[in-house]
């Protein structure tokens, strides 16, 4: 560590957790240079956010580019190029339907804002959301997440209007994806028969593939199931694409895997490969709804961010990196499987693209697994491979690394997680 982290790092908000003691000097494509001279196969992202990998030079390059010509122009006030490029990109990769777009700076703030437009649209106010989710830490989104009470710190009250439905979480609950996927949706309808109804309900809000509650696809017939309620009953249906859009599940948003368009989506992390920058997205006909003014923010649709974002969405498609994303997710997840036939502590491996999960037990208990998965991420980053846990009780390993990471490098990670287990397990 350099002399400057030893005397300020005692100084940042412990409020943070610090999951390793690296201190980044610089990082390219998969991997951070550390101050200490080590090099680190990268497979975090920043959370799922370098989709492009680290400096992606075409991303680099816009936001120099861009900076070169003005750094911030409120959007109230005018509008630029960037923003109506980025527009005109995300109308050729979002569904048809979804044609209108606002813009802010962090997930949290797109999921509260996807709350207050599906509240203005139904002039309903409750929100059902699921077991594991995670929305976020303001105030509105942290009221909205499930995955940890530790999110909440001191403010566990949940304002009133917030319902909890069971995901459907295969594994877990120890059934068929077919039965999960029953069981949810039986669990749902009770849910609106007995402690709401629908005509008070905004939206059903869930993540496709449900992230920091532990990288989990949810089956495609309860997606469809929860499209027909929505339909049914004039509920919104709210999608939380903050982490599994942009590529990451080796589509462009993971609602593609299951055929299924919500009303309204949120996006972030992947969108402009490190810049701030989140959005709503959705119908004109709800944003009509949507009263001018009782929404909005200083920076939201920054220049700079959004020609990182355009930058991003056209290297995405000039170098095929969704297709990609599919391709070394099979590789990946081939390979976990197989070390898992060597290690029963792995009791699932799933995931969509390059969204994995591994998921581990002892003694048939996912609490118990919490030391393994920590010795393991611990063993790897010995190894020079970085890697994060996930679920409510840190019982999943994933895998997020960016959407043009080679072939070599998925195999590089799968032997270092292969001795990482080895030693961990013992
Ligand atoms: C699905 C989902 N929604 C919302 C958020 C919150 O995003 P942010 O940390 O940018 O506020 C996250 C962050 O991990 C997320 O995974």
């Amino acid at each position: 560590m350099t002399q400057l982290y030893d005397q300020n790092f005692p100084h940042l908000s412990p409020v943070w957790s610090r999951i390793f003691p690296i201190e980044a000097e610089r990082a390219e494509g998969s991997y951070i240079y550390g101050t200490d001279g080590r090099k680190y196969l990268d497979f975090t992202s920043g959370i799922g956010v370098t989709n492009t990998g680290h400096c992606h030079p075409k991303v680099v390059a816009a936001i120099r580019e861009q900076a070169g010509l003005f750094l911030h122009a409120q959007i109230n006030i005018v509008v630029h190029q960037p923003m109506l490029q980025l527009v005109e990109e995300l109308r050729t990769i979002a569904p048809p339907s979804i044609d209108t777009f606002f813009f802010s700076n962090s997930g949290a703030e797109a999921v509260e804002g996807a709350l207050k437009l599906a509240r203005s649209a139904t002039g309903r106010s409750a929100v059902i959301v699921f077991t594991g989710s995670f929305h976020g830490r303001t105030a509105g989104a942290m009221a909205l997440t499930t995955s940890k009470t530790g999110y909440k710190g001191q403010s566990q009250l949940m304002p009133s209007g917030v319902y909890v439905a069971p995901f459907p979480y295969a594994y877990k609950l120890g059934m068929s994806e077919a039965e999960a996927s029953d069981y949810s949706l039986n669990a749902l309808e009770e849910l609106l028969v007995s402690q709401i109804a629908p005509h008070d309900v905004a939206a059903i809000l869930i993540e496709p593939v449900l992230g920091e509650g532990g990288y989990v696809p949810p089956p495609a017939a309860f997606m469809k199931g929860l499209r027909e309620i929505c339909d049914r009953t004039g509920i919104l249906l709210i999608f939380d694409e903050v982490q599994s859009g942009f590529g990451r599940t080796g589509k462009w948003f993971a609602q593609e895997h299951y055929g299924v368009v919500p009303d309204i989506m949120t996006a972030a992390k992947g969108i402009a490969s490190g810049m701030p920058l989140s959005g709503v997205f959705s119908r004109l006909d709800l944003m009509k709804k949507w009263p001018t003014g009782s929404h909005g923010g200083t920076y939201g649709g920054n220049a700079v961010a959004m020609a990182a974002a355009v930058a991003t969405v056209r290297a995405m498609k000039e170098e095929k990196m969704i297709e990609n994303s599919a391709a070394r997710g099979i590789q990946l997840q081939t390979g976990l499987r197989k070390l898992q036939e060597e290690y029963p502590q792995i009791g699932d491996v799933r995931g969509l693209g390059l969204m994995v999960g591994t998921e581990f037990e002892v003694d048939g208990k996912y609490q118990k697994s919490k030391g393994l998965v920590k010795n393991v991420i611990n063993a790897a980053e010995k190894r020079n491979l970085l890697l994060l846990s996930c679920g409510t009780f840190d019982s999943t390993i994933r895998w997020i690394p960016p959407l043009n990471v080679t072939s070599e490098q998925i195999n590089d990670a799968l032997a270092i997680f292969a001795d990482s287990l080895k030693e961990a397990v013992k």
